[in-house]
Order: C-alpha cells, then sequence, then structure tokens
C-alpha cells in the first residue's frame, strides 16, 4: 500500500523548489512532497513522524541519525531526501518493537549498554549493519567501527 502525503515542507534551511519523493520506509512505501534540500532525517522525523531517528549534531558526526538505506547504514543527516528516491529504508521503528525487540537491542539491554539513550537508535543500527558484514568481529572491530557513533553522556 502506498501512502501519499503532502506535508509542510521541512526546514532544512532556505526553502527550495518542491518535489515528489518515493520511499519505502520500514516495508510502508511513501510518496512524499518535500521541499528539495530536504534531508532524509527530516523527512523521517517530520514528514513520517519516525522520531526514533535522533538528531544530535549539525556536523555530520555523532551518528544519532543512523538509519539503514538499502541495506546499508547511512548518517540520515548527511542524505538529501532525494537521494533516497526508490529507497528502501528502515529506522528503529522498523527493527523491533517493544514487545518483540531486535537481537541487537536484546544485546545493548542485557549489556546495559546505554545511559539515556539517546545515541543508542543510531548506536544500534550501525552495529546491525557492522556485524551483518564483519560475521566474527572482535571488540577492536566493534569499537572501530562504531567511531562514527558518538555516546555523549558516557554510556559507553
Ligand atoms: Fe547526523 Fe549527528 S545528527 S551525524
Ligand atoms: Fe546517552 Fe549515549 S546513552 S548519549
Amino acid at each position: 500500500m502506498i501512502a501519499a502525503q503532502t506535508a509542510p515542507a521541512a526546514t532544512h534551511g532556505e526553502m527550495g523548489t518542491n518535489m515528489q519523493v518515493e520511499v519505502t520506509v520500514n516495508g510502508q512505501a511513501h510518496v512524499l512532497e518535500v521541499a528539495d534540500n530536504t534531508l532524509l532525517v527530516e523527512l523521517l522525523r517530520e514528514n513520517l513522524g519516525l522520531t526514533g531517528t535522533h538528531v544530535g549534531c549539525d556536523t555530520s558526526q555523532c551518528g544519532a541519525c543512523t538509519v539503514h538505506m538499502d541495506g546499508r547504514s547511512v548518517k540520515a543527516c548527511t542524505v538529501l531526501a532525494a537521494q533516497a528516491q526508490g529507497a528502501e529504508v528502515v529506522t528503529i521503528e522498523g527493527i523491533g518493537s517493544a514487545d518483540a525487540l531486535h537481537p541487537m537491542q536484546e544485546a545493548f539491554r542485557d549489556c546495559h549498554a546505554l545511559q539515556c539513550g539517546f545515541c543508542t537508535p543510531g548506536m544500534i543500527m550501525s552495529a546491525i549493519d557492522l556485524v551483518s558484514r564483519n560475521p566474527g568481529i572482535d571488540n577492536a572491530g566493534v569499537r572501530a567501527g562504531l567511531e562514527g557513533n558518538i555516546c555523549r553522556c558516557t554510556g559507553y
């Protein structure tokens, strides 16, 4: 099913020309009217209300905005909504639920791998991609692979 939506354009920077983006998010197809300078993270949070994807910086450094696009983790603040045209995007809301956590969410919970939780969605999305591409990865590999995700409240 395709959900058509004409929502107010996101507010990143100067208002651009509106454009239509067709994107599948968490298995749901959407046709969205957005400004051409809309970021993917803005589309997710402001147009679709998927606020589990966080914005923790304006320098593309923190990784709080990490989602999967066509099976790879990306920082959604560094991707234009236009670049997601035709893509399959998965956010933290799409990998599990409170009743059925994703194994990575269970692992974070079991290992107390969070404090305030702000960075956690991005950490989990990055970690899923990292582990799926590196079976048997060791601790050093995990640390290196998550360098793009910053925890600001020392929940490391
Ligand atoms: Fe995207 Fe910080 S909000 S890297
Ligand atoms: Fe608080 Fe990481 S758990 S910012």
